[in-house]
């Protein structure tokens, strides 16, 4: 029998977020359903209702969320009933030219449910990332769930989804940041943060922080930032290269996803090192370099895809590290929120205000 649930909707292109009534369909071949235990507001949620993403309101948001897999349907047996489970947007499919290749992390043809769910009406809704979490209950392809130890509470785990892993990885996945290195994190918000963590864990041996608001500065110090630099106020280049011999860091993170920001991001290496591009630019953005210096300067250009991640390798590995207590993912939490509080939410995080609101029910 099909479901009623609570669930928070983007009806239409920068209209206010507002609980609706979803209607969840059983689990087809494939599928799951999942009990939302907590969801984390990311960026990408206010991206959707902006309608910078693309125009199929209304949108289901959601999707950085921990939760119980409820039912299964046919031929799922990863996981079972009863699971503890974050939701992932990378089902991988093992048979794109990406998955044959042997780089599972790139996959090019994820799976997400086949069913759709709707409003009372019969609309058809568009979960955000194929997920759609801000909701008592949704409906996921089975291998959008990842399972982890429930002894971590769902508020931090749900993080891993989207956000946290996004930054983590691209330090130690996309970066391949190593001991000793000289790291630099352009954005220090959660996904900044995040790859300040990565960087750590990884074993760098200068971490600097770059942002324009002295609180995250003060917030990536917390996080295993070991110098700070406020680019509002001084030259990120310059610093970055002073605290760096004067040759630059060996890797440096953007995570804001401007063209500015890339191109300190681009000048404040050192000779051969690696840009990871994490922060995610808007449609008109353009970025302009002497194409002599990208030749000169050599090394790497990346961009970070979800922290290139591998959920069943990542997150249970992230977990457990959190769990001995050599991450500290419950940082990255600022306010617990219900899910009548997403818009507010949304203006919080505009206002610099929060790292992570997460929605628990
Ligand atoms: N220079 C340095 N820092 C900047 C600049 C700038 N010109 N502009 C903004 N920032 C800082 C902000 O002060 C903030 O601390 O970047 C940080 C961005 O953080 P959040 O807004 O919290 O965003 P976050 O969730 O970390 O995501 C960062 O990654 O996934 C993408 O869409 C997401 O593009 C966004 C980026
Ligand atoms: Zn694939
Ligand atoms: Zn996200």
């Amino acid at each position: 029998m099909p479901q009623h649930v609570q669930g928070v909707i983007a009806p239409g292109r920068n209209e206010p977020v507002r609980v609706e009534t979803i209607v969840i369909p059983d689990p087809g071949p494939g599928e799951a359903v999942v009990k939302i235990q907590a969801c984390g507001v990311c960026h990408t949620d206010l991206h959707y209702k902006q309608g910078a993403i693309n125009d199929e309101f209304p949108f289901l948001l959601g999707h950085e969320a921990a939760g119980i897999v409820e039912s299964v349907g046919e031929g799922v047996t990863d996981v079972v009933p009863g699971d503890f489970v974050i939701l992932n947007w990378r089902a991988v499919c093992g048979t794109c030219r990406a998955c044959l290749r042997g780089r599972p992390w790139y996959c090019f043809a994820t799976h997400n449910a086949k069913q759709k769910m709707t409003l009372l009406d019969g609309t058809e809704l568009s979960p955000a990332l194929g997920i759609g979490a801000f909701a008592e209950k949704t409906l996921v392809a089975a291998g959008q769930c990842t399972k982890v130890d429930p002894a971590v509470a769902p508020e931090v785990a749900g993080l891993l989804g989207c956000g946290v892993m996004a930054g983590i990885g691209a330090a130690i996945n996309t970066g391949n940041v190593g001991r000793g290195d000289t790291v630099a994190v352009i954005g220090c918000g959660g996904v900044g943060d995040a790859a300040v963590v990565g960087a750590r864990l990884a074993g760098a041996a200068k971490i600097i922080a770059v942002d324009i608001d002295d609180r995250k500065l003060d917030k990536a110090r917390e996080m295993g930032a070991t110098h700070t630099v406020n680019s509002r106020t001084a030259d990120a280049v310059e610093a970055i290269r002073e605290l760096t011999g004067g040759f630059g860091a060996d890797v440096v993170i953007e995570a804001v996803g401007r063209p500015e920001t890339y191109e300190q991001a681009f000048y404040a290496r050192d000779l051969a090192g690696t840009v990871v591009l994490v922060g995610v630019p808007s449609p008109e953005m353009k970025l302009e370099l002497p194409l002599l210096d990208v030749f000169g300067r050599g090394g790497s250009l990346k961009s970070s895809w979800y922290g290139d991640c591998l959920p069943s390798r990542d997150f249970p590995m992230l977990i457990d590290l959190h769990q001995q207590g050599r991450i500290d993912l419950a940082a990255f939490v600022t306010e617990t929120i219900g899910l009548g509080d997403v818009e507010k939410a949304f203006a919080r995080m505009h206002e610099g205000d929060v790292l992570r609101s997460v929605v628990v029910l």
